[in-house]
């Protein structure tokens, strides 16, 4: 996997005028990279990974994925690449409020055909490997914070991801459960060669990092 940005530039279009977010930034990601976004509020980190992900779309410059243009796909293409390659990891954790610990992981899998023994099975794998099998038919609020994001980072690996985008995944939890969800991150990152993308405001989750990228008003510094 080789992730490879080149003079990406975002603007959003607003009634009060135009927002520069991204500036002409380049950098290359490899397989395996653990790559931490690092800047203060409103420097472009989410932006960034939201035009990586082909969530919205960047105002110019180029995002290659291998040999598939992330920044000129359709929305059709954009969905399937998603699908069979990104796994999501958010601050406030996204989890379906009424559905149990294993539903949530198995949510991506819903429109694929793969067939549901195998689904629940899967799932079961992944909340083993965060350590929540035996939680598995709690509801989120049946969850401690920490449990919640390793739920979600769960979730994050159903489709077998090459890639994990994560925006402030330690955003809301103590320092002590962000180490432990950082260590979780590690070792994925480590076990299976996945590359993990993270936003962070922290020094101590950004000392995770093979990888480290700074934004300043939409540049890299
Ligand atoms: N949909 C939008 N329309 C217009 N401007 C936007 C939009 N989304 C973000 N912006 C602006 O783009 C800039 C970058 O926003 P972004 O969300 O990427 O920052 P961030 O680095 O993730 O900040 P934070 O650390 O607070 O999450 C900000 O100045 C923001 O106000
Ligand atoms: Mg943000």
């Amino acid at each position: 996997m080789n992730l490879t940005i080149t003079n990406l530039c975002k603007q959003y279009h607003h009634a009060d005028g135009p927002v520069d977010a991204l500036k002409n930034v380049n950098f290359s990601v490899n397989k395996g990279d653990f790559v931490t976004i690092t800047g203060s509020s409103g420097s472009g980190k989410t932006t960034l990974l939201l035009c990586l992900a082909g969530l919205i779309k960047s105002t110019s410059g180029t995002i290659l994925f291998n040999d598939f243009r992330i920044d000129s796909a359709s929305d059709k293409q954009l969905s399937g690449f998603r699908m069979n390659n990104v796994g999501f990891v958010m601050q406030s954790f996204a989890l379906i409020p009424y559905l149990t610990a294993i539903e949530n992981v198995m949510l991506p899998l819903a429109v694929s055909n793969i067939d549901k023994a195998q689904k629940y099975n899967r799932a079961l794998e992944l909340l083993k490997l965060v350590g929540l099998e035996n939680r598995k038919n709690h509801l989120p609020k049946e969850l401690s914070a920490g449990q919640q994001q390793r739920v979600a980072i769960a979730r994050a690996l159903i489709n077998k991801p090459t890639l994990i985008l994560a925006d402030e995944p330690t955003g809301n939890l103590d320092p002590a459960l962000s180490i432990e969800i950082l260590d979780l991150l590690k070792s994925i990152n480590q076990s299976q060669a996945i590359t993990i993308l993270m936003v962070t405001h922290s020094p101590l989750a950004s000392q995770y990092g093979n990888h480290k990228i700074h934004l300043t008003d939409g540049c890299l510094s």
